[in-house]
């Protein structure tokens, strides 16, 4: 099978590392022109600069925080005003980790602009063009939380599961459009910010990082942590035509990870 983007524009939530930028790669592999975004304009100024252009395509970035609501809705409506795109992957950084308890209000409001906010005025702004050309591809980085919550994850539970509500409700709206609304429930996947994550937790318990890395491991059925690679596959195979029938799922890419149904 293969996979073809050729004259699709995608534009990739934080990319400049981990599954954003997987998932950049793999578009541009398949012959989308990318526009990535993060916080770090010397971090994409490199990865655009190594993303291939055999088949014409043409990468750009836009350095955005999407922690600044305000500011981040003023630089993506630029944006918009002058460019197009096809295929949209919501992505950015998770909100701090931390268990129910430990979380007040401010805190869900904080994860609500983060996680919510940013990823809704995005998918508003793209959708105005994917209706008016009759395709459109709108794929969400979420994470298996949404099925089984961690505890040490609260906000990121509360805020994906609306995330994910959201996803489903619009792919009925706009199926008639053929533009589909999907979301990945990612598991492990080795990056900084899981890194990240196992360092608190070894810092925590007092036990190295290494035996943190390794009972992660050992839950899951695969018996490893994934590639962001194995990420990109997947997205690319969303973001194409061939995924023209597959909408408003919630699908886990988890080596087997979840347990539920
Ligand atoms: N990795 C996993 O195992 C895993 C599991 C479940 C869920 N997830 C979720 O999947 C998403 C991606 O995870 P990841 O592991 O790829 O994370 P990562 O390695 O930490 O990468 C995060 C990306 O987002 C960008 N970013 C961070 N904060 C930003 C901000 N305020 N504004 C704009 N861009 C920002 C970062 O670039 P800059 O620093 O350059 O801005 C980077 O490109 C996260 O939401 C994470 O919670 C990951």
């Amino acid at each position: 099978m293969n996979i073809s983007l050729l004259g699709k524009n995608a534009l990739v939530g934080g990319s400049s590392g981990g599954i954003g930028k997987a998932i950049a790669i793999q578009l541009a592999e398949s012959g989308a022109s990318v526009t990535l975004m993060s916080r770090s304009a010397d971090k994409l100024e490199k990865i655009v600069a190594d993303l291939p252009i055999d088949k014409g395509q043409n990468h750009a970035f836009l350095v955005v925080d999407f922690s600044n609501y305000e500011e981040y809705k003023r630089t993506i409506t630029n944006f918009f005003a002058t460019n197009s795109i096809d295929i949209l992957i919501n992505n950015t950084q998770g909100p701090a980790a931390g268990n129910a308890l430990e979380k007040n209000v401010a805190d869900y409001q904080q994860a609500f602009n983060l996680l919510f906010k940013t990823v809704v005025l995005t998918t508003t702004l793209a959708l105005e063009q994917m209706q008016k050309n009759k395709w459109g591809r709108i794929i969400n980085v979420a994470s298996v939380s949404v099925k089984e919550p961690l505890s040490y994850l609260a906000l990121s539970n509360s805020i994906r599961a609306a995330v994910v509500t959201w996803a489903k409700s619009l792919a009925t709206d706009v199926g008639k459009d053929n533009i589909t609304v999907n979301s990945i429930l990612t598991g492990y996947f080795d990056t900084e910010r899981i890194t990240q994550l196992n360092a608190k937790k070894a810092e925590q318990l007092g036990i190295p990082q290494k035996e943190v890395r390794s009972e992660m491991e050992s839950k899951v059925p695969a018996k490893r942590i994934g590639n962001p690679n194995e990420y990109g596959y997947l997205a690319a195979f969303l973001a194409s035509e061939k995924a023209a029938y597959i909408t408003g799922i919630q699908i886990p890419i988890d080596g087997g990870l979840l347990k539920s149904l």
